[in-house]
């Protein structure tokens, strides 16, 4: 732990080198614009996630196993990786639903369902921060009448002692979203709008996704009374995925005590920058991992005043 330095970038690294600290920052640029969220951009943010109209569907098989390495499908599943990964929260997204069971299914790449095992069936718990993510394929279309229903997979969100939440993700750009009953609507209690996530190809040549679950249920508070982009944000990371070094860029827009934490998806904390006194200001901190982390996802985490207003997801690189 250091407070951020007013010298520059070459030095600023050659001291961090030399420390103990895994991680710490400095002002990105003397009168940095930063551009300060409304209360209603932030409070939108938060969002009850829809029903979908078609429900379960038809090809549920209950009580399939927990997923191991958070691969919902093998290495030899044919089709397109995709890696989906985010946070399980409350109504008001006060509070990581922590251990929030969540039960995936969806069609192999040829559009068929394992009707007679559990092949691209599973579940996996949210962590200790609300945290979920696994890797699987791009799921493949099926008819549904004469009218092929686009990509998507099916969840079923149970937080400990509430009810469940039974819908469905698709993904932008999909030609077959307008015409299909469910992941058409665009407003009420089946609204789809939400659940469209874009997919963005990485280094590695997977696509990633983030999809927020918000349920009614009651979890661990996060310390916020809202999401709070209005006291800061982390506006990018890079490179990501990342091997020997990551720059995160964040803003905070009063002056406040900071930190900044990496957590691994076991909700782990494996670096922290705490209790900087920032102002008003855009900033960098350098993150330089040690070399035997292991790669796979990890969250970075903004706190303002003991209050974790941001997180960004990044991956670490297999080598
Ligand atoms: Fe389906």
């Amino acid at each position: 732990m250091k407070e951020p330095q007013a010298n520059s970038r070459r030095s600023f690294l050659k001291n961090i080198s030399m420390a103990s600290i895994s991680m710490a920052a400095l002002p990105a640029g003397v009168g940095a614009a930063v551009k300060t969220r409304t209360q209603d951009e932030a409070t939108l943010a938060c969002n009850a996630t829809t029903l979908d109209y078609y429900g379960q569907g038809p090809f549920y098989s209950a009580n399939p196993p927990m997923i191991s390495n958070g691969l919902l499908a093998g290495p030899s599943e044919p089709g397109t990786r995709i890696i989906i990964s985010g946070r399980v929260m409350n109504l008001d997204c006060t509070e990581a639903i922590a251990n929030a069971e969540i039960d995936i299914w969806h069609a192999n790449d040829a559009g068929q369902y394992d009707n007679s095992g559990y092949n691209l069936r599973g579940k996996v718990l949210a962590n200790a921060q609300g945290f979920y993510s696994f890797e699987t394929i791009w799921p493949g279309k099926y008819l549904n009448g004469n009218q092929y229903r686009p990509s998507h997979i099916h969840f079923k969100i149970s937080a400990p002692g509430f009810s469940t939440l039974t819908t469905q993700l698709y993904f932008q750009g999909d030609s077959s979203i307008p015409a299909d009953a469910a992941a058409s609507i665009s407003s009420g209690v089946y609204d789809a709008s939400s659940r469209i996530i874009s997919l963005s190809q990485n280094s590695n040549g997977k696509y990633e996704g983030t999809w927020d679950v918000v349920v009614d249920a009651q979890g661990v508070p996060l310390g916020i009374d809202s999401l709070h982009l209005n006291k800061g944000i982390i506006y990018s990371a890079s490179p990501n995925p990342f091997w020997e070094e990551i720059e995160i860029n964040y803003g905070v827009f009063e002056k406040a005590k900071v930190s900044l934490l990496v957590f691994d998806m076991q909700g782990k904390e494996v670096a922290n920058l705490k209790d900087l006194q920032h102002s008003p200001e855009k900033y960098s901190a350098i993150w330089n991992p040690p070399a035997n982390l292991p790669s796979g996802l990890y969250f970075v985490a903004l706190k303002v005043n003991d209050m974790q207003v941001h997180y960004l997801k990044i991956a670490r690189k297999s080598s």
